[in-house]
């Protein structure tokens, strides 16, 4: 806990004890700034996906070199400081066939906080075919893909028609391994809306090998479905913690013994804090803290306020009625964090403020 409750520590409480209350006081306003809830318990602790790790190491070795916005998504050509992996949740509604699947897909967007806008949604589906199943003829195996918004609960033996709206319809054709990924950008904006997710219906038909077939050998005529994983890549932009900066300055801070206000080195393992299990990477980062004296005089490279000054000549009076000013973080820089949420769906998100790198006596 040591890194955690410094990390929080104003400069009135340095030499009090903290209580466990307000430590876990301190989580809950950290999490919710994280737009967490709670602290995430993964049940299912899911592969990460190669691009959210690609976004991810980019960002960090930007930290390092100049970063011009650091709230847009490159790969996407869209502003943002969130990517979510949205795991389905839908279910396979029925597969009577070895060579016809119908797939219910559903994307809970309440992950979204209210206050994100949403600036890019696209379903991605991942066809993993079972090699022990396919014939001989490679390059052959293909098969037709509906996609189909559902527009309300149809009861059973309801026509299809009305309940749902098709999307897209495509011949999908697959040797090794095969992605199709689908822009769903306005209808993810539509699910937001409280009463509005039906969610998807997928239909997965094989064509026949052989359009010549005997009707009896129907069946043979047919390659398997493949394993299919959907999810739901959602770009999005929470405005109150993303401002654009000019330059960030050393990464780094020197140590050197001096008990005037200056950047110190802390280095926050989130194993100290019992958050290994649902942050991915980093594993912790040099998060720094400000600590030391604001004497009188108070020099230039202190960075104090015109009211700070004039607080330390009057402590410099008066040492028992006036305290000195504070050592505080004046320029804090952002960090990446890659981590699951409370839904288990993977979620790379950029964070304002985590980093101290400069401090003044305030
Ligand atoms: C969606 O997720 C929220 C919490 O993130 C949960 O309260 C809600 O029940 C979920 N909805 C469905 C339909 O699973
Ligand atoms: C996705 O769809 C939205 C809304 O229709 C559109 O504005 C956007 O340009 C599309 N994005 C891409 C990458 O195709
Ligand atoms: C005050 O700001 C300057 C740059 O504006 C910086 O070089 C210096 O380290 C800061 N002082 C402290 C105590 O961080």
């Amino acid at each position: 806990m040591a890194g955690f409750t410094r990390l929080f520590l104003s400069c009135f409480f340095t030499f009090g004890l903290v209580n466990t209350e307000d430590v876990q006081v301190q989580e809950r306003l950290f999490l919710s700034s994280l737009g967490l809830p709670s602290r995430p318990r993964p049940s299912n602790r899911g592969p990460v996906p190669s691009l959210l790790w690609r976004i991810f190491k980019k960002s960090d070795e930007k930290r390092v070199e100049s970063d011009p916005d650091p709230c847009t998504v490159p790969e996407y050509g869209v502003r943002g400081n969130i990517v979510r992996y949205v795991l389905d949740q839908g279910r396979v509604v029925s597969d009577s066939s070895s060579h016809a699947v119908e797939k219910h897909l559903f994307f809970n967007m309440s992950v979204l906080e209210d206050v994100e806008q949403l600036s890019f949604a696209q379903l991605e589906m991942k066809f993993k075919p079972d090699l022990s199943h396919l014939p001989h003829q490679v390059g052959q195996h293909t098969f037709s893909m509906h996609l189909y918004k559902v527009l309300r609960t149809s009861l059973k033996g309801m026509n299809h028609d009305s309940s749902r709206r098709l999307l897209l319809s495509q011949s999908v054709q697959y040797t090794h391994s095969t992605t199709v990924h689908f822009n769903l950008t306005d209808l993810a904006e539509w699910w937001r809306k409280p009463g509005k997710n039906f969610g998807l219906v997928l239909v997965l038909q094989s064509t026949p090998l052989d359009n010549q077939l005997d009707p009896v050998d129907y069946d043979h005529g047919h390659v398997g479905i493949p394993e299919l994983v959907t999810s739901l890549v959602v770009v999005s932009l929470n405005p109150y913690q993303c401002k654009s900066r000019k330059k960030r300055s050393a990464y780094y801070v020197p140590v050197s013994p001096s008990n005037v206000c200056k950047p110190r080195r802390l280095y926050i393992d989130f194993r100290d804090v019992g958050w290994q299990d649902w942050i991915i990477a980093p594993q912790g980062y040099v998060a720094n803290y400000c600590h030391g004296e604001c004497p009188f005089p108070l020099s230039e490279s202190l960075n104090g306020t015109n009211h700070a000054i004039l607080q330390t000549l009057v402590h410099s009076f008066d040492p028992k009625g006036t305290p000195q000013p504070c050592c505080v973080p004046v320029k804090l820089s952002p960090i990446s964090m890659l981590y699951y949420d409370n839904n288990d769906n993977v979620v790379l998100r950029h964070y304002e403020d985590m980093v101290v790198d400069e401090c003044g006596c305030r």
